[in-house]
């Protein structure tokens, strides 16, 4: 007999970087300073992201353009490989992202693309901790305690969520 299922989650709206615990502030300020590294001459959309790993480092990104477009990578993508390969299979606590184009910082949160979220994902399911992320915008701030909600039914190789 077939099953209907639901899925839904909870998530914090912000108002702004006052709102934010300490960590959580600096985190932010290191992503917005990750924008001033954005090599973005196509798309002139600069994205910084700032991660925190249980270790207390904090490693940013910013996003990384190529003339053969597909090349390029998400600032997402660009911190967590790259915290990812300094530190490997240390936890990743938390994470900021935001973006900016032209005038400053986009007034919505940016939200990280399919691919970045896929990547997410299996970094926490390696570590088996949640992970939250904080989407950053000059209206408000959302906040999502662990990124695997952000992607459900996010794939995995059998045992691809097993650091070898
Ligand atoms: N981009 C990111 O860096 N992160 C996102 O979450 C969405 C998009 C980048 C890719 C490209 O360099 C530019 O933003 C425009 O899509």
């Amino acid at each position: 007999m077939s099953e209907s299922c639901n899925f839904q989650f909870r998530y914090s709206r912000l108002r702004g970087e006052e709102e934010l615990a300490s960590h959580e502030k600096e985190l932010v300020d290191r992503a917005i300073a990750a924008l001033s590294s954005s090599y973005s001459p196509y798309s002139h959309f600069r994205v910084g992201a700032a991660v925190l790993l249980e270790n207390g480092e904090i490693i940013t990104g910013s996003n990384q353009e190529n003339g053969a477009y597909p090349s390029g990578l998400c600032a997402e993508r660009v911190a967590l490989f790259y915290a990812g390969a300094r530190f490997p299979g240390v936890p990743v606590v938390s994470m900021a992202v935001v973006a900016s184009s032209g005038s400053g910082i986009t007034e919505n949160p940016v939200t990280p693309c399919g691919a970045c979220r896929q990547v997410m994902s299996e970094y926490r399911a390696t570590s088996g901790k949640p992970f939250a992320i904080l989407m950053v915008g000059g209206n408000e701030i959302v906040r999502v305690d662990d990124v695997e909600l952000l992607l459900p039914f996010s794939f995995s190789l059998s045992d691809g969520s097993k650091r070898k």
